[in-house]
């Protein structure tokens, strides 16, 4: 890694051309900018496990389902730069539209039942944009391993599965969450909060905590999980619930009634326009 890292590449020309005599294994960290302490525990982890590190800073419009959302991503290059710099990235790739997805194109990737289901269900289409651009930027780097924040825990979910089902040459690592002290987990849109809407976000994560903190203390009833994450969020009024999960980690089926397996518990709610989730697995053993 020289002082001048990253090296900013911006067509597929001239990434392949980075590429060409770059040393193995390669570890790649795709984001959409905005980047924080969350993108840089990924950037870390990514440095020490891999020869180089090759992030993409790239705001992928087709994953986007209401368009003032797209408007309104935070868009900090320069800071990005910088960070990539600080972490020991060696290639950052930051192309325009066009050279990642090839105008008139009409093949996507859909990874099945699980991306309907939360978010997908929220955000129609969403998981086949992610799908498909992950497959796009996995290809274009070829890296041994992709990293991804656990935070986006269906996200996580839909990329190992493509990666298994498309038969991929790429280890696919999950990183722990990063918090604010408070609990509130790291999201570029964290910064779009109103002053007492971010005041009021780590309800979130308290909810989830009370959750876990039942199931330690042996609940393992489905609906009484739900119910305890709701009555925390309740106590909460600037918060509009959108979805509280306790669903199979390995296929996103809610649960009804008794846990006999890994459960991931998630929710979604609104302060203001901003948009949060988070989530926390429990497991069975
Ligand atoms: O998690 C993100 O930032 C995006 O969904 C990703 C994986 C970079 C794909 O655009």
């Amino acid at each position: 890694m020289g002082i001048d890292s990253p090296r900013v590449v911006a067509t597929r020309a001239e990434l392949r051309a980075a590429l060409a005599s770059a040393a193995r294994p390669i570890g790649f960290v795709p984001t959409m900018g905005a980047l924080h302490a969350g993108h840089g525990s990924l950037l870390r982890r990514a440095r020490s496990e891999n020869a180089i590190v090759v992030a993409s800073i790239f705001v992928n419009p087709t994953q986007f389902d209401r368009p003032g959302d797209l408007a309104a991503y935070p868009r900090t290059n320069a800071a990005d730069l910088d960070l990539c710099r600080r972490e020991g990235v060696d290639i950052a790739f930051v192309p325009l539209v066009d050279e990642v997805h090839v105008p008139g194109a009409t093949t996507t990737v859909h990874p099945g039942p699980i991306a309907g289901l939360l978010e997908g269900a929220a955000r129609p289409g969403h998981f086949v944009a992610v799908a498909t651009v992950v497959a796009i930027l996995i290809d274009l780097v070829g890296p041994e391993r992709a990293y991804f924040g656990e935070k986006d825990a269906q996200q996580l979910l839909v990329v190992r599965r493509m990666a298994r089902d498309l038969a991929m040459a790429v280890e696919i690592v999950g990183c722990p969450t990063v918090r604010d002290p408070d609990g509130l987990a790291l999201s570029s849109r964290n910064a779009r909060l109103a002053a007492d809407d971010r005041a009021a976000a780590p309800v979130l994560r308290r909810a989830l905590v009370a959750a876990r903190d039942a199931w330690v203390a042996g609940a393992r009833d489905a609906d009484s999980l739900r119910s305890t994450m709701r009555g925390v969020l309740a106590a909460e009024p600037r918060v509009r619930v959108d979805y509280v999960s306790v669903a199979d980690a390995g296929t996103l089926a809610e649960v009804a009634g008794a846990i006999d397996g890994d459960v991931l518990c998630s929710l979604a709610a609104e302060l203001g326009s901003v948009r949060l989730i988070d989530n926390e697995t429990l497991r069975a053993t």
